[in-house]
């Protein structure tokens, strides 16, 4: 089966691993505080806080800005339902914001609409590595969590995506730009935001309480994530090669949703066809595996009011394999199989899946 998404590990990634587990120390210690100095320079922020996932560094970054009960965040509605547990543990209500069908960001004038005496931050994706317009967010006057967990490497008129917020979030997820397995982390030029964060990621070793959790990183997985983000720039031209060849084949029978504009980074290749259910199957009994990127959209799964144009994008999306290791060959393999099925989705459907019995 040909994956849709899989990480690129190589032997520095390994080597960089057996070092620290060779020595002895594991928990946060020299690797983190060096990623997060390492990841802050690529964004061009002051300073990270490491954490051991996406999630978490959201979680972080909420409190961070003193979001609590009684407090509204916006959050896209096509988008991934992290966002949604991050703003409920804090307490606070999610409003969930209607997506742009063009470019499945999060809509600034659906944004805007939502905007309440409550509001005290929106949590803005890239989604799948296309760059939101944050500056017409941040003109709606509210702190901004710029979500970069698809965007690691997307650059905004020649500067790294992530600095246009109060604070930047990533994920290291294992299907991210770069992986550490599981982590995350939140970045920002803001000392202040950095040290509440830093100061709930642990729990012990305080003289007085509050909540506080343990999202701490290891030393094996920041070890990993500087060997991962030393190729950065290698993964996310190698991405745009195959994404190239997917463009040249499908702009007609599967239009590209993502990877469109100068800046974006191709995390998923995400095509619009008239059902992604029979791309899904009839590619998966070609030993291909395609998704949905999303796996239901957030108003749907919160029961809040409900959100047309993410609706009609799940009705469509689909989501090819992409990932720096994808042969050239086989990419231009999935794209003719993707067109033929546009063309005739009756012809693949009788094909009996891989995994079904004879
Ligand atoms: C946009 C977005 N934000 C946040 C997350 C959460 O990251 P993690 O899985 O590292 O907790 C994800 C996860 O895939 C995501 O897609």
């Amino acid at each position: 089966m040909i994956p849709h998404s899989r990480p690129t590990i190589e032997a520095d990634d390994l080597a960089a691993v057996d070092r620290v587990l060779r020595s002895g120390h594991l928990a946060q210690g020299r690797e983190v505080q060096a990623f997060e100095e390492e990841a802050a320079a690529a964004l061009g922020l002051g300073g990270g806080v490491a954490t051991n996932s996406g999630t978490a560094a959201l979680h972080l970054a909420l409190l961070s800005l003193g979001i609590g009960p009684g407090a509204e965040v916006l959050i896209p509605a096509y988008t991934c339902v992290a966002l949604l547990h991050a703003v409920r543990l804090t307490g606070a209500t999610a409003r969930i914001v209607d997506s742009d069908p063009d470019t499945l960001n999060m809509g600034v004038e659906a944004a805007r609409r939502h905007l309440t005496a409550a509001t005290r931050a929106i949590i803005v994706p890239h989604m799948f590595g296309t760059v939101a317009p944050v500056e017409a967010f941040r003109s709606l006057g509210v702190p901004i969590i710029e979500n970069c967990a698809h965007a690691l490497g997307a650059t905004v008129h020649g500067a790294p995506a992530g600095g246009a917020g109060d604070l930047a979030v990533l994920s290291f997820y294992a299907t991210k730009m770069i992986t550490t397995g599981e982590g995350g982390m939140l970045l920002s030029r803001s000392p202040d935001l950095l040290a509440v964060a830093r100061d709930r990621r642990d729990y012990d070793h305080r003289a007085t309480h509050r909540q506080r959790f343990n999202y701490k990183m290891t030393e094996m997985q920041a070890a990993l994530g500087r060997s991962q983000l030393r190729k950065l720039s290698r993964f996310v031209e190698r991405r745009e090669t195959l994404a190239r060849i997917y463009r040249s084949a499908l702009r007609e029978p599967a239009p590209a949703y993502t990877g469109l504009r100068d800046g974006d980074v191709v995390y998923r290749y995400v095509v619009r066809v008239p059902d992604p259910d029979a791309v899904i199957r009839s590619a998966s009994a070609h030993g291909v595996e395609c998704k949905r990127p999303v796996h239901s959209p957030l108003d749907r799964l919160a029961r809040t009011s409900f959100c047309p144009r993410a609706a009609e994008v799940f009705r469509h999306a689909v989501s090819l394999p992409l990932y720096p290791s994808l042969p050239e060959a086989t990419a231009r393999t999935i794209a003719d199989l993707t067109a033929q099925i546009v063309a005739r989705p009756d012809e693949h459907a009788e094909v009996p899946s891989l995994g079904s019995p004879a």
